[in-house]
């Protein structure tokens, strides 16, 4: 059947009943139930096993400009940005290395937003501060996207992860999510926490203690009436787990190296964790791995991460897409 962009974009815009033309996108918590899960239907839209003619996207925000704005690494979120934006017909500006650019020669922070705002009509930006995003969501007057705040927020990850459970399990009710790895400083697991809050999940944690999960996330789930249980280790019996996510310990986020090494190796899955993604343990990661997940497991069909990661395409696309009021 032909496409007709005006057309498609006219009952497009009628299913959108939440506006979130010039909207940041900057914390989880600022995002409601009913947010979440129209989010998670527009997604759909760009995503091939739900959509499998071509619909020519590239038509949806031709002619405006995304800014990324990248003050640290990263792999996934940068190039799904790139990717997303240009497949709904966005031009891209931008720097990944911020001595490139004036700051270099020291000009401020709120001065490089103030002038990339002028450039572009949305800002994606990651920064090891957190807070940043926010900060320059004060200072933009087009929508800010947060890519990754430090140790505080990951939005559009904690979105694509919900996205992945539910386009894997069918639902985001009833069912059971583990939490593993560093949970005290992992900004993806508190995010993700919260996020999984509005829905009758399960959560289960799982770290060492000086790992823990901070107890601020813990009272949300009381707050919430949640159920939730907390292990010092990676029980041998995963019963009734449906979702184990994996999480690296991150270096970067020590002051102290001596305590990173004393915990970087614990809780990680070897080739022996095969048996429960046989018995249907679905094993997440938001990536990059370092040495937590053996890759003898990437073949298996539980084993979703780059199955997450790729999701994160769609989820920028309808992201980039709402904001800019072209959904
Ligand atoms: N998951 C994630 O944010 O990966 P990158 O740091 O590579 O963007």
């Amino acid at each position: 059947m032909k496409y007709y962009p005006a057309v498609a974009g006219f009952f497009l815009k009628k299913m959108n009943k939440f506006n979130f033309k010039g909207r940041d996108i900057i914390d989880i918590n600022d995002f409601s139930k009913e947010e979440l899960l129209f989010i998670l239907k527009m997604a759909k839209k760009f995503d091939p096993e739900y959509v499998k003619s071509d619909r020519s996207n590239y038509t949806i925000a031709q002619g405006k400009i995304a800014g990324l704005l990248f003050f640290e690494q990263s792999t996934r979120t940068e190039q799904s940005f790139r990717s997303a934006a240009q497949k709904i017909g966005m031009g891209i500006i931008g720097f990944n290395d911020p001595q490139s650019t004036s700051i270099h020669k020291g000009e401020s922070f709120p001065d490089t937003i103030r002038i990339m705002d002028s450039y572009a009509d949305c800002l994606i930006i990651r920064h090891p501060k957190g807070g940043a995003a926010k900060d320059a969501a004060e200072v933009a007057a087009i929508p800010v996207i947060n890519a990754g705040d430090g140790p505080n927020q990951h939005p559009t990850q904690t979105i694509l992860d919900l996205y992945t459970i539910q386009k894997v399990a069918g639902k985001l009710e009833g069912i059971t999510v583990a939490l593993m790895g560093d949970l005290k400083y992992g900004r993806t697991v508190h995010a993700l926490s919260i996020a999984l809050s509005h829905f009758n999940v399960k959560q289960i944690f799982i770290s060492h203690p000086s790992l823990a999960m901070p107890q601020e996330y813990l009272n949300i789930l009381k707050t919430r009436n949640r159920k939730y249980e907390v292990w010092e280790k990676l029980s041998m019996d995963l019963e009734g787990v449906d979702f184990l996510y994996q999480t690296r310990v991150q270096k970067e986020r020590f002051a102290n190296l001596n305590e990173y090494k004393k915990i970087k190796d614990l809780f990680i899955l070897d080739k022996s964790f095969k048996k429960y993604l046989d018995r249907g343990v679905k094993l997440m990661h938001p990536l990059p791995r370092v040495n937590e997940i053996d890759p003898e497991l990437d073949a298996h069909p539980n084993a979703i991460y780059f199955q997450q990661a790729r999701n994160g395409l769609y989820i920028r696309e309808a992201l980039l897409a709402l904001v800019l009021g072209r959904l």
